[in-house]
C-alpha cells in the first residue's frame, strides 16, 4: 500500500482548499492519503477521510515564538504526519540538520510521525556527492533521538528535481531513484536500527507516475505541485496500489 503524500505548500487559499475537499468526496483507494495544506486550513479537512500532516513545526514548545506552530498544536488539530527539512526550508530559512533534529524530537513526543526530506543539489549530484550529502543529512537529523515504537518516513527530494509548482523539472531515472532508496533504507538500518519508509518527491506528475511505479524500493510520494489540483492528484493515487 503505497503513501501519497500532498505537499500542497502555500499555493492555495480558502476556497481552492474547499474546492480540492470537495472534487476528492467518495473517492475510495487503498493508498495512504496524507495531506499537508497551510496549517491555517486544518479546520476545513474535519468531516474528510484526509490524514493531515503539518508543514512545518516549531524546534521549540517551552518559549512563546510569534508565528511559530508547537507540535502540541498540531496534534490538537487531529495532525498525525508532519514534514520537516524541506529543502526550501533548508535553502530559504536557513534550516539546519541540527534544528531539524530539535523538530523532529517535538513531534515524536506528541506522537506525531516525522517525514524528513533530504536530497542533493545539482551542483552535489554533478559532483558525485549524493550519498555523501544524504548520510550528512540522515546520521545529523536523527541523531541521539528515541523512536520507540514510531515510524520514521524519508522522501527522498533531489532539491534540482523539484518543480517551481507549474512547471516539472527534469526527474532522476528509475535506476538512480531505485539505488538511492535502497541507500536510505540500508544506512537507517545500520546506524539507527530503523526500517525507514522512502518516498520519492520531486515532479511527480499523472505523465510520469506509470514510470516511477516501477521503482521497487520506494513506499509512496511526496507530491507538491501536482497536489494543489484534485485532478492532477486524484489521478495519480489512481495509479497506486
Ligand atoms: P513538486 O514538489 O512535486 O512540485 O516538485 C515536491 C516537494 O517540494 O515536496
Amino acid at each position: 500500500m503505497k503513501y501519497v503524500i500532498g505537499n500542497q505548500k502555500n499555493y492555495l487559499d480558502r476556497m481552492g482548499v474547499i474546492d480540492f475537499i470537495e472534487k476528492y468526496k467518495g473517492f475510495n483507494t487503498n493508498c495512504k492519503v496524507i495531506v499537508a495544506p497551510s496549517s491555517i486550513f486544518f479546520g476545513l479537512f474535519e468531516k474528510t477521510t484526509f490524514k493531515l500532516c503539518g508543514q512545518n513545526v516549531s524546534y521549540d514548545s517551552n518559549n512563546p515564538y510569534t508565528g511559530e506552530i508547537n507540535a502540541s498544536q498540531l496534534k490538537s488539530m487531529g495532525v498525525n504526519y508532519c514534514i520537516v527539512g524541506h529543502s526550501e526550508r533548508r535553502k530559504t530559512f536557513n534550516e539546519s540538520n541540527e534544528v531539524i533534529n530539535l523538530k523532529i524530537s517535538e513531534l515524536l513526543k506528541q506522537s506525531i510521525i516525522p517525514i524528513l526530506c533530504i536530497g542533493e543539489d545539482r551542483i552535489e549530484k554533478e559532483n558525485d556527492l549524493t550519498e555523501e550529502v544524504l548520510y550528512g543529512e540522515i546520521i545529523n537529523s536523527l541523531n541521539n533521538i528515541n523512536f520507540k515504537d514510531s515510524e520514521i518516513i524519508i522522501a527522498y527530494e533531489p532539491v534540482w528535481a523539484i518543480s517551481d509548482g507549474i512547471h516539472p523539472s527534469t526527474i532522476p531515472s528509475n535506476d538512480e531513484i531505485e539505488l538511492v532508496a535502497l541507500y536510505i533504507k540500508k544506512l537507517v538500518k545500520d546506524k539507527f536500527n530503523l526500517t525507514a519508509i522512502v518516498l520519492y518527491g520531486g515532479s511527480v506528475n499523472p505523465k510520469n507516475i506509470d514510470m516511477l511505479n516501477q521503482v521497487q524500493s520506494i513506499d509512496g510520494y511526496l507530491i507538491g505541485g501536482a497536489s494543489k489540483k484534485a485532478d492532477e492528484f486524484l489521478q495519480i493515487i489512481e495509479k497506486c496500489v
